[in-house]
Parts: C-alpha cells; sequence; structure tokens
C-alpha cells in the first residue's frame, strides 16, 4: 500500500517517526511529507533513513516529476500526524502552499489526520469548525486523547499513540468483506459475587474480544459487544466505533442473557469471554465479616454452559465460535484437549490459546490456532491482538462462504 504520511510542526512530531516505523514494517511504502516547521522537531535525514524515500517540504524540489501532485495521485492512504491547529486551518481553507498542501488537494484516498495541540487550541470555536468541515469532507478525525500536554497541563489535546494512529487509519482502507453482517462478540471476565465486596473472577482483560469486535467492525459488521468487566481504556476504540454496541455485564448468568438476546438475529456469535464455571451457592446480602463466623470452604454451584447452549439453538447457517484457553504439557496436549472441547460444545469453530501465569492475560501480544469442524487446524496466528482477531475473522469469512 502507497502511504503519504504528513508531518506538521508540532512536538508529537517524534512520535510520527514511531508511526512510519510501524507503517513500513507492516509492509506499506511510506512517503514523508514534512512542513518546514515539523524539521524544526525532527530532522529530514531522519525521515529519509526511516522512509528509504527522499524527502522534500517544497513544491519546487523535483519538478520535472511534477511531484506537487504526483505523491497525491499515487497515493491509497494519507495520514497527517500530528496535525496542528494551523495545518488543520489550512486543510479547510483548501491552502497548497507547500508539498503536503498541494499534496492533500491532489489526493482521492482516503485522508485521515491525528490532531495534537494545547487544549485551550483545540477547543477554539474556530478549530472545532474547521474539524467540522473536515469531517463533513470524510476525512477522518483521530482523537485527540485527552491526557498529559507537553507544558505539564492536560486534557483533550494529546495526539493518540502511534498504534492507535496506525490501526485506525489502516482500518479506513481495510476490505469491507463483512459489510452489514451482524456479529455478537463476547469480552472479558465474569465476576460471580460471594458478598457485597467480594467475588470469584479470572484474569480476563478483555482485549482479544474487543480487537475481535473492533476487527469485526471496521470490516463493515454491526457488532454487539458483551463485556464483562472490560476496563474502560480497553473499550476507548470501541465506544467511540459507530458500528459497536456495547452492553455490559456482570455475572455469568447476566453474560447469557446478553448473549441469547443479542444471538438471535447474529450471523455470527464469537464468545471470546471467559466465563466462570462455578458461582457460589449463596450470595450474602451483607459483607461477611470474622465475626459472622469462619468460612472455611465455599459451596459453588455449576454454571450453564452458555456457548454449548448457543451452539444447541443455533439458527441454520449461523457461526458459533468459542474459544479455549489450556495449559497443557505439551503442544499434542493442547491441540488434543481443544478437538475434545469443540466437539463437546459442538460449535463450528475454536480458537485455542495457551494460558500460563505469563501468557495469554492482560498482554498485548498472543498466539492461537483456529480448528474447524474436522479437527484440522484452519489457522495458526501470534502477534498483537488486532491482528490475531484479522486473523480469526478471515477464517470466519471464508466459513461463511
Ligand atoms: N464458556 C461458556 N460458558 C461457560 C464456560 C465457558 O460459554 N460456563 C465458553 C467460553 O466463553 C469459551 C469456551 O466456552 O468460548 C471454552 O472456555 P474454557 O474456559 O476454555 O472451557 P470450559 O468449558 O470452561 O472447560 P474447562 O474449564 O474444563 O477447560
Amino acid at each position: 500500500m502507497n502511504i503519504v504520511v504528513g508531518v506538521t510542526g508540532g512536538i508529537a512530531a517524534y512520535k510520527a517517526v514511531h508511526l512510519v516505523r510501524l507503517l513500513i514494517k507492516d509492509g506499506h511504502e511510506v512517503t514523508v511529507i514534512p512542513t518546514e516547521d515539523a524539521l524544526r522537531f525532527v530532522g529530514l535525514p531522519t525521515w529519509e533513513a526511516i522512509s528509504r524515500h527522499p524527502v522534500t517540504t517544497s513544491v519546487h524540489d523535483d519538478v520535472a516529476k511534477v511531484r506537487h501532485v504526483a505523491l497525491g495521485q499515487a497515493a491509497e492512504l494519507v495520514i497527517v500526524a500530528p496535525a496542528t491547529a494551523n495545518t488543520i486551518a489550512k486543510m479547510a481553507a483548501g491552502l497548497a502552499d507547500d508539498l503536503l498542501g498541494t499534496t492533500l488537494l491532489a489526493t482521492t484516498a482516503p485522508v485521515a489526520i491525528a490532531p495534537a495541540m494545547h487544549t485551550e487550541m483545540w477547543l477554539h470555536p474556530a478549530t472545532q469548525a474547521n474539524i467540522d468541515t473536515l469531517r463533513e469532507r470524510g476525512v477522518a478525525i483521530l482523537g485527540p486523547a485527552e491526557g498529559e500536554l507537553t507544558g505539564g497541563d492536560s486534557g483533550p489535546g494529546r495526539m493518540l499513540e502511534s498504534e492507535q494512529i496506525a490501526e485506525r487509519a489502516l482500518a479506513l482502507i481495510a476490505e469491507r468483506d463483512l459489510d452489514g453482517l451482524r456479529v455478537v462478540v463476547s469480552a472479558g471476565g465474569t465476576r460471580e459475587p460471594l458478598d457485597p465486596v467480594r467475588f470469584l473472577g479470572n484474569r480476563s482483560s478483555g482485549r482479544q474480544g474487543t480487537a475481535l469486535a473492533l476487527a469485526a467492525a471496521d470490516r463493515g459488521a454491526e457488532v454487539v459487544l458483551v463485556a464483562a468487566h472490560v476496563d474502560g481504556a480497553v473499550l476507548a476504540d470501541a465506544v467511540r466505533h459507530p458500528l459497536v454496541r456495547i452492553e455490559h455485564t456482570g455475572t455469568a448468568a447476566e453474560l447469557g442473557d446478553a448473549m441469547r438476546r443479542a444471538a438471535e438475529d447474529a450471523a455470527v456469535i464469537v464468545m471470546a469471554a471467559a466465563v466462570a464455571d462455578y458461582r457460589p451457592a449463596e450470595v450474602a446480602d451483607a459483607k461477611l465479616t470474622k465475626e459472622s463466623g469462619p468460612l472455611e470452604s465455599i459451596e459453588l454451584v455449576q454454571n450453564e454452559d452458555i456457548v454449548a447452549g448457543l451452539a444447541a439453538r443455533r439458527h441454520p447457517g449461523q457461526i458459533v465460535v468459542a474459544f479455549a484457553a489450556e495449559s497443557p504439557q505439551d503442544a499434542d496436549e493442547m491441540l488434543a484437549r481443544a478437538r475434545r472441547k469443540r466437539e463437546r460444545k459442538r460449535v463450528d469453530l475454536l480458537v485455542v490459546n495457551e494460558v500460563g501465569w505469563d501468557r495469554g492475560f492482560e498482554s498485548a501480544t498472543n498466539a492461537v490456532q483456529v480448528i474447524g469442524e474436522s479437527g484440522a487446524v484452519l489457522s495458526r496466528a501470534s502477534g498483537s491482538k488486532r491482528a490475531i482477531a484479522d486473523d480469526i475473522w478471515d477464517v470466519i469469512s471464508a466459513h461463511l462462504g
């Protein structure tokens, strides 16, 4: 993919170096077009070395190749990061007094900008009006985030992290192979209360399930994300996504109810949540104390198997995908267990990953295998939870035919 990264004159320009690196590592051809001001923050040699392409700021360089329009014409995606208040104003007005300006006018590719500025400048009516104008023209506005700013102050104005910018900008040109498909994805871990302050829970962060929901939505699906105790920071992108609706749940019973409701008109059900297999037989009305008597054991009752129930009641053509978190002795045992689990639950696909003290949970990366009806391994993927999510949707998409 041919990507132009415009860099404008803000301190966050140094973060754009990482953005360019990420895009190149992902296999894209990147041309960097800094503004003159941007070069006061990060110099030309850095951009040339990192992008492995010549870099200029002016429309008067390389005139024979009509560079001032050629870059825009050839671009398949344009990202401006950071986008200062000044550049946003210039874009809204259609000014073209440098190479980035002419490129932005010459391109028909999707354009994404990652604003970065102080809160006052971001909230100024002039900037907000310019942002509205750009949004109406179809420019994707990525962020800004709230957080600490350069002067030690904090508020909205901080540029999104490079990973988020890359992911969301690339989503603009992603294949829309799931357009209009209704899907339901569960994420997180249930908590089974013991008393008003204590619960039995698990370490699932909800990152993999949320990544699955976002990947599907970026590919055009309408997603219901049934979340059990997923942190607000993990859910932030899903909250903003127009194709994702989030339902918050707590216990296995609540999650089961929400899944059954959402499954009624879903074509695909993905059960990524870690569900408690047992719950305390009794839930105390008040906090259990030492004075209320010693607690040496907790009587448990079994929760229903939600995904097995959904699979048993699935309507024709509906695809049910379960997960398996395993701590096996070796790779063969992991696959054998996963195959047995898929048969027991009668699901179409089962995604197995290894969990342990130091793997699976809470981390940003994962490694999974997807097992199909014959027990065959249909796919193996490792890397970011988002990359894995896309791989899983590739398998589901092929299954949908
Ligand atoms: N699951 C479910 N309802 C439960 C328990 C699990 O729907 N009460 C789902 C999970 O969401 C996951 C799959 O079943 O998609 C497998 O979960 P896992 O915890 O690996 O397996 P269990 O069925 O609990 O079996 P075991 O604990 O014996 O490994």
